[in-house]
This record gives C-alpha cells, sequence and structure tokens, in this order.
C-alpha cells in the first residue's frame, strides 16, 4: 500500500475532492484526519472510510482562524498518534468574486482567507508536527486560474490560488533540508456539485468543450490520484512541483476553428 502507516490530515474533507481524498489516502493505509467546517460533512467522511475498512477521525474546523487551524493540527496529530502527511485542499468560489471593479473588498477577504490565509496557517501549525514526525509532505490543492488566468472574472479566487502556489515553492525551498516536501496541484474543472450544476447545461458545455482537449472535466478521485501519488514516497524527489491536472487544458492553444484533437 502507497500511503502504509502513514498519518494525514485532510482540510475540506467534507465533500468533492476531498473526500475523495480521504478515502483514496486510507485505502491506501493511511490513517486520516477529515477536517471541514461543516461537522455533520467531516462526521460522514470519517464514517465513508471506516465503512471502508479504513481508520478515520473527523475534526471540525474553521481554517481562516488562527487558533481554529492550530487545534485542528494538534487534534490530528494526537487523534492519530503523529502526523506526516497533508492535503490543503479547503477551498472556497465566492458568489460576488468577479471582475476587480465590480468585486466587493468583503467577497476579496473571505476568498483569499478560506483559500489563502487557511493554507498558511496549517502549514504554520504542521510544520512543527511533521518535523516532530522525523518528516513528511505537503500537497496544496490550488487551480489551473493561477497558471492561465481565470475564462471568466473572478479576481480573488485567482489571486488567492497564485499566492498558493508560491507559497509551496517558498516552503519547498525552506524545509526541504529538514525532510519535507511541498508540492501543488493545479486542477482543471471538476465534477464536484458546484460545477456540475454549472455545466449541466449543453449551451456552457459547447463553449467551453472546444478548449478542453480531453473533452471533459475531471472526476474528484482523478485529482486525489495525484495528490495521493505527490504523498507517497514514490514522489520521494518531487519537491516544490506545481502541477496541472487538467487534461492539458492548459498546454492547449486553439482557436475556434483550430481544434487539432479533432483532426
Ligand atoms: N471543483 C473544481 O472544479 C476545482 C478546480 C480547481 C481547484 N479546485 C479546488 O479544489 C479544492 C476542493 O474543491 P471542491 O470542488 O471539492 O469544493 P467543495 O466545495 O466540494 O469542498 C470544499 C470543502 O471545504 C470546506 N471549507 C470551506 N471553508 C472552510 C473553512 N474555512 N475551514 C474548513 N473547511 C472549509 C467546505 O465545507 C467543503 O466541504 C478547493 O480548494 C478548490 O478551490 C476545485
Amino acid at each position: 500500500m502507497r500511503l502504509a502507516g502513514r498519518k494525514a490530515l485532510v482540510t475540506g474533507a467534507g465533500g468533492g475532492i476531498g473526500r475523495a481524498a480521504a478515502l483514496a489516502f486510507a485505502r491506501e493505509g493511511a490513517q486520516v484526519a477529515c477536517c471541514d467546517l461543516q461537522q455533520d460533512a467531516a462526521a460522514a467522511t470519517a464514517q465513508a472510510v471506516r465503512a471502508a475498512g479504513g481508520t478515520a477521525v473527523p475534526v471540525l474546523a474553521d481554517l481562516t482562524e488562527e487558533d481554529s487551524a492550530r487545534e485542528a493540527v494538534e487534534a490530528a496529530e494526537r487523534q492519530l498518534g503523529g502526523l506526516d502527511a497533508i492535503f490543503n485542499n479547503a477551498g472556497l468560489v465566492h458568489a460576488e468574486d468577479k471582475g476587480v471593479a465590480d468585486t466587493p473588498l468583503e467577497a476579496w477577504q473571505t476568498t483569499l482567507a478560506v483559500n489563502l490565509t487557511s493554507v498558511f496557517l496549517v502549514c504554520k501549525a504542521a510544520v512543527p508536527a511533521l518535523l516532530r514526525a522525523g518528516g513528511g509532505a505537503v500537497v496544496n490543492n490550488a487551480s489551473i486560474v493561477a497558471l492561465v488566468g481565470s475564462a471568466f472574472p473572478q479576481i480573488a479566487y485567482t489571486a488567492a490560488k497564485g499566492g498558493v502556489v508560491s507559497m509551496t515553492r517558498e516552503l519547498a525551498v525552506c524545509h526541504a533540508r529538514q525532510g519535507l516536501r511541498f508540492n501543488a496541484i493545479c486542477p482543471g474543472p471538476t465534477g464536484t456539485p458546484l460545477v456540475r450544476t454549472f455545466l449541466s447545461d449543453e449551451a456552457a458545455w459547447a463553449k467551453r468543450r472546444p478548449y478542453m482537449p480531453q473533452g471533459r472535466i475531471a472526476e474528484p478521485e482523478e485529482i486525489a490520484a495525484v495528490a495521493l501519488f505527490l504523498l507517497s514516497r514514490e514522489a520521494s524527489y518531487v519537491n516544490g512541483a506545481v502541477l496541472p491536472a487538467d487534461g492539458g487544458i492548459t498546454a492547449a492553444y486553439v482557436v475556434d476553428d483550430c481544434q487539432p484533437w479533432q483532426g
């Protein structure tokens, strides 16, 4: 098993990619702390892991608050008997996050707090725990908007995810000789409830499909699999990497009448 004996904290484990990651990590032998702002959702994921034969505990936290983030890391370390893998995945898209002229300050601040400050706070609390464990790995979930800008205006989310990528590189450099690795994933559109609703409409699909080489969105399990690899010992020399998991979207340079994969 690829995460045998590992002790992992997954944030935003109550749904979507985080839930898929908790299940995947446990299937590969990790004990998992399932952290979320929504208590019932965290508990449901932990229960699903246990029902599948794994080991998991729920952890309630608002990761935008320093005390709450520290207590979540401490609870995970205490309940699992150590901590050597972190998947920083909690995130949010704010309904009022739009172009720069139209985005209220509150939407900017909330978006940065959930998507960027939470990663800083979890890392701040987790680095000492990872060192106590004798080493470990962290994967931060960013987005393709950190690489290419958003297809529709979303200034705060784009800025936050860019910050996640930059912070990941600095952490990777600063802690490399302490036996810690930090990497980032940049997923493309992934089939969590929000995105499925948004893309349920054929007209919305028709606009986007030409720019998606694989012609489909990701399943949450496909992003979880990338996080699993980066946390595993198979990735022991991967550090500071920013890995798109986007079906080729950021590799594509296409226009309406030129989609090379269509022959
Ligand atoms: N779904 C996509 O298309 C997509 C694409 C690129 C990147 N991402 C990123 O992947 C991550 C997961 O996205 P998802 O689609 O699975 O989202 P989701 O909404 O299904 O899950 C996010 C989870 O984070 C939790 N959360 C929110 N605020 C929190 C807080 N303050 N403290 C603790 N937990 C909190 C939520 O309760 C929720 O369970 C996010 O960081 C998102 O930005 C998603």
